[in-house]
């Protein structure tokens, strides 16, 4: 059955036009004014609304072994929640540690989504160590379509690599076309600054900030970007939280480093005073790279609008009160993480859009479009066209609400967001043709989501 949606403003990269969107057998097959309404097509009205492309989450955890304990979602949850605000396709961080087998780990990741996700998704696959079959399992997850690497410079003996691993896979990345995302924190300062710290009696959430500060995360993005230049690989800095790390990496682009730059929205809307809050409330808001200092937040804004910063993820990464409690005696042991899958859309779209600091270009290319260039999933994703998957958000720029624990659908029982006014919202999202969301509510089909396959593109 066809799939109409009328009327309303379609805004991709570089156009916004009022007209029609039809969509049959899960692809968008026209787009003009005044399109017949073929027998049998559900007809949604779109007057008044804006018409986007499915937004799409770079950088999720959903399935996570981690800290002693789970990342809360599963690829039902996190994909219903992801839906309800907006994201039809979410690219998740298969990370086996270091003592993994790296191709068994990709097939547990593979496993815990299939069937079981309501829209589409793909892998980054994370190198944790480099041993001698690392190049054969790597060349073998590549070829299935799996073409992004992901590596931790932080998390020292868990996910961590040593510059050697990092060197061996930005070389083997390069050969290969395969973009190389990084966590970059300097995993030996961390560790050094965490045991002086609780040497000092220093044990609450307020301490996880000093001991991840600004120049460690500066320093890992630098040396990073040094081993992109060094080796010619092409790399993404995920969630950089602050001006110093902006701009070492903003530095090695203008001298040719092929760099690119993510940052989650926890970073533009939360600041370090929150981990200070007393108790579990404060360890909510434990998460690495840390919330900064507030000054921040304009330095990353500024680079948002311009472009120089390319995506807006969320690291979801749900751990519940019993889970952040783990922590009480010490920070070290805090999970690492807050969700935000659900809410990312719509604090993007109102404390960007709405509030004159970002326009709705931007916007729409720094939530879908960049990450589906970048990522080898465009055209067929990030954007309106015939030929590409109907995956499309129908936005109601007029709704209002506030964000909360009490409804949302990420399987968790606070939201680190709690209380936030929101300007819009989703009224109807649509994955390949289907319509799954309808007014906040998951209305549609359960495990349709299929994993992406991609083809390396960056030679
Ligand atoms: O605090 C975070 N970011 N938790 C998830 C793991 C990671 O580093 O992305
Ligand atoms: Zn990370
Ligand atoms: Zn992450």
């Amino acid at each position: 059955m066809g799939l109409l949606i009328r009327n309303g403003e379609i805004v991709n990269v570089g156009s916004r036009l009022q007209a029609d969107v039809y969509a049959e057998n899960e692809t968008i097959t026209r787009i003009g004014k005044n399109l017949e309404v073929p027998p049998g097509a559900e007809v949604i009205d779109a007057t008044g609304k804006l018409v986007f492309p499915g937004f799409i989450d770079p950088h999720v955890h959903i399935y996570l072994p981690f800290m002693a304990t789970f990342a809360k979602d599963t690829h039902e949850t996190g994909s219903i929640a992801a839906l309800i605000g907006g994201t039809t396709t979410y690219i998740e961080m298969c990370c086996p540690n270091r003592n993994d087998d790296a191709l068994e780990g990709y097939q547990l990741w593979k496993s815990k989504a299939e069937g079981k996700s309501a829209c589409d998704y793909a892998f980054h696959m994370s190198v944790t160590k480099f041993v001698k079959e690392t190049e054969s399992q790597l060349r073998e997850i590549v070829a299935d379509g799996t073409a992004s690497f992901k590596i931790f410079l932080a998390y020292k003996n868990f996910f961590g690599v040593d510059d050697g691993e990092m060197y061996q896979t930005l070389e083997l990345a390069n050969r290969l076309g395969v973009i190389t995302t990084a966590h970059c924190e300097n995993a030996e300062l961390v560790a050094r600054l965490q045991q002086k710290l609780l040497a000092e009696g220093k044990i609450g959430p307020e301490w996880h900030e000093p001991s991840r500060p600004e120049s460690v995360e500066a320093e890992g993005t630098g040396r990073f970007a040094t081993f992109l230049e060094i080796t010619g690989a092409t790399g993404y800095v995920v969630h950089l939280s602050c001006e110093k790390a902006l701009h070492v990496a903003l530095d090695a682009k203008s001298r040719g480093v092929r760099i690119h730059v993510e940052s989650v929205l926890p970073h533009f809307l939360l600041d370090k005073t929150y981990a200070k809050r007393p108790g579990v409330e404060g360890m909510k808001h434990v998460m690495s790279p840390p919330l900064r200092a507030k000054e921040n937040q304009a330095a990353l804004w500024k680079a948002l609008a311009n472009g120089s910063i390319d995506t807006v993820g969320t690291d979801h990464c749900p751990f519940d009160t019993e889970q952040k409690l783990l922590g009480k005696d010490s920070f070290v042991s805090i999970p690492n993480g807050i969700s935000g899958i659900e809410d990312r859309v719509n604090l993007l779209y109102t404390y960007g859009v709405r509030r004159g600091r970002l326009d709705m270009d931007r916007f729409v290319d720094a939530a879908s479009t960049r990450a589906a260039k970048l990522f080898g999933l465009f055209p067929r994703k990030g954007t309106i066209a015939v030929g590409g998957d109907a995956d499309i958000v129908v936005y109601d720029p007029s709704y209002r609400g506030v964000i909360s624990a009490k409804s949302q659908h990420t399987n968790n029982d606070y939201n680190g967001f709690e209380g936030m006014e929101i300007e819009g919202r989703p009224t109807v999202v649509t994955v390949r043709g289907k319509v799954q969301v309808r007014d906040g509510q998951f209305v549609g089909e359960r495990g349709r989501g299929r994993l992406l396959k991609r083809e390396a593109a960056h030679f």
